[in-house]
This record gives structure tokens, C-alpha cells and sequence, in this order.
């Protein structure tokens, strides 16, 4: 029997249009490039959510409404780079909750659990690895309400009925007045988001190259990452970055493990990525689209990124 990943590559090399998901990105290799990727100068979201994150954790707080205790649970922690100033601002406050990281990778969730066992060693931290809704389903079922964490522009990289979608089921394993905190990427000058995915450095070529190593390595099939480029494109009406690789010549490509062929045109594409844009205006519809109801925008110095905060009605 073949895996999900095996069976989602194969479907997405066989399409007329080929496309693979980013959620494959994610590796060890690949998670570890993306960190590179937030380092980077002109990947402004990571900085701007910090921002956010640094100077308004305080209004953030007060606008929950919340009695104490309650639980702030974070779909796909990561690395809690920029969580860390909401949850240090809470605990320098004395004020009384539970910090519920989630994510798929046990390796990350131990690193994040030991630094802030370090940092922050009197807060209460319950992390969780698996699957986002098992653990909300159980988290329904708290005395204290709960706000929900998913930050860094994720929601960007689906489109738009699989962003309602989600974002319904995220409210369907909520309470009444439960909060939830998006991370949303503004649209803004399309030079500034074209430089952010098109980097100079090559880093998020190599991002999307190594999906096919990954390929290469899991589905035992032999890519050669010499004949294949990058491409990514910003459309500022759609507000859509979409990211693709290119086959740089006519060629064949074996995939033992899926027992197939595939072959390549010259210039043919692999779509791999969305990460679309927003305004205000839009992200107010998702909202209703999705049963909630705005409460704030919180927005950095620049107005790149807003940290929206929404309550279940
Ligand atoms: C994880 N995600 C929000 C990133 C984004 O901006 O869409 C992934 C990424 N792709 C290229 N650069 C960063």
C-alpha cells in the first residue's frame, strides 16, 4: 500500500497542469531552509508579526475579555519564535493560563517545550503532537475558554474555499466567544512582496528544489535538481504569490517506488505554492464566511501584516 504523500505526488505529476503541495515542503531539510527563509531581510512577515507580537501583546490581552484561567492553543507552533513575546508578556503579568503548543513534529514541540521551561519556567505548558482537530475536539470540552493561536500568515497557503473550510472547522471545535488569532499578509507595494519569494540569495529556490530531493529520497526517484528552476510570480489584483519549478529541458523522470514515468516538456511547470495576500476589507469577509466575528486588527508599525483577532459568535 502506498502512502499519502506517494499517492498525493502521483496525482499532482500526472495532472494536465502539474502541481505538488507545499505541505510537503516540510521536512527536516525543508523546515530547516524555511527558518533561513525568516531570516532573511527581505522576508518581512516574520519581523512584522514580531513586531506585533513585541508591542501589543498588552491590548491584544485585554481585547480577549477573558476570565482566568484560560488556554492559548497554537495550531503549528514551530519554533514559538514570535509566541514567545505574547506568553512572556502574560507570564511577567502573573496572568493565570495554559499554553497548548501543537504541531506534527515531535522534535519540534520537545525544542520549544525545553526553551520555555527555560525561559519562562513558572508557565503552565501542555504541548500536544498530532492532529490539530482531535486535540481541539478535546480542548471543547475545558472549563476555561480559549483562544487559538495560527500565526505567520499560514491561512495564506490555501485557497480560498479550503481557507473557509478550515477555518470553519477550527470554529466548530470552539466555544461561544472563543477567540482565535490569524496571522493575514497584507497586500501592499508588489516590489517589496516580489523581493520576499523571488530572493536574490536563492534561498526559496532551494526551498522548492527540495521537494524533489525529498521525492527523490522517499519515493526512490531520480530527479536531477541541475535540470529543474524556480519561478514565482505576484499578481497585485488577486493578491496571489504563486510559486512554481521549472523543467529546464524535455526529460524523463522514474519513480520506483510509485512504478511510473513521468515526463517533462521544456519549460513545463510544477505548480508548488500559494501564499496569497489580503486587505482588511477581505479578511473582514473570510470572518463572516467562516462564523466569527472581528474583533480587532492588530497591525505593525509599516502596515505589512495584521494579527486579526476573531471571536466564534
Ligand atoms: C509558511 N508560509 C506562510 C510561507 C509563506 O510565506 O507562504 C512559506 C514560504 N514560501 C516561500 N517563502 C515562505
Amino acid at each position: 500500500m502506498i502512502d499519502i504523500f506517494a499517492q498525493d505526488v502521483l496525482k499532482g505529476l500526472s495532472a494536465k497542469n502539474k502541481y505538488l503541495s507545499s505541505k510537503y515542503f516540510y521536512d527536516d531539510n525543508g523546515s530547516r531552509i524555511f527558518q533561513e527563509i525568516m531570516n532573511m531581510p527581505e522576508y518581512y512577515l516574520t519581523d512584522a508579526e514580531f513586531e506585533i507580537l513585541s508591542m501589543q501583546s498588552k491590548q491584544i490581552v485585554e481585547a480577549l475579555q477573558f476570565s482566568q484561567p484560560f488556554n492559548i492553543v497554537e495550531l503549528g507552533a514551530g519554533d514559538g519564535f514570535k509566541t514567545f513575546k505574547l506568553l512572556e508578556y502574560l507570564s511577567n503579568n502573573k496572568i493565570d493560563f495554559n499554553y497548548v503548543p501543537i504541531d506534527i513534529s515531535r522534535e519540534a514541540i520537545d525544542a520549544l517545550t525545553q526553551r520555555l521551561k527555560a525561559r519562562l519556567p513558572n508557565m503552565s505548558v501542555k504541548p500536544q503532537v498530532g492532529d490539530y482537530f482531535e486535540i481541539l475536539k478535546q480542548n471543547k470540552k475545558s472549563d476555561f475558554p480559549s483562544l487559538l493561536l495560527f500565526l505567520g500568515s499560514n491561512i495564506g497557503n490555501y485557497q480560498e474555499d479550503k481557507a473557509i473550510e478550515l477555518l470553519r472547522l477550527f470554529n466548530e471545535n470552539m466555544k461561544v466567544n472563543d477567540k482565535l488569532l490569524v496571522g493575514f499578509d497584507l497586500k501592499k507595494n508588489p516590489i517589496t512582496i516580489h523581493n520576499a519569494y523571488y530572493d536574490k540569495h536563492g534561498i526559496t529556490k532551494r526551498f522548492n528544489l527540495n521537494l524533489l530531493l525529498r521525492i527523490n529520497r522517499e519515493l526512490d526517484a531520480d530527479f536531477k535538481i541541475d535540470d529543474f528552476d524556480f519561478y514565482c510570480h505576484y499578481n497585485p489584483l488577486s493578491g496571489e504569490v504563486r510559486s512554481y519549478i521549472v523543467s529546464l529541458r524535455q526529460q524523463d523522470v522514474v519513480l520506483k517506488t510509485l512504478n511510473t514515468t513521468i515526463s517533462f516538456d521544456y519549460n513545463e511547470l510544477i505548480w508548488t505554492e500559494l501564499s496569497k495576500k489580503y486587505n482588511l476589507e477581505e479578511i473582514g469577509e473570510l470572518a463572516l464566511a467562516s462564523n466569527y466575528k472581528t474583533v480587532n486588527n492588530f497591525l505593525d508599525c509599516k502596515h505589512y501584516f495584521t494579527d486579526s483577532l476573531w471571536e466564534k459568535v
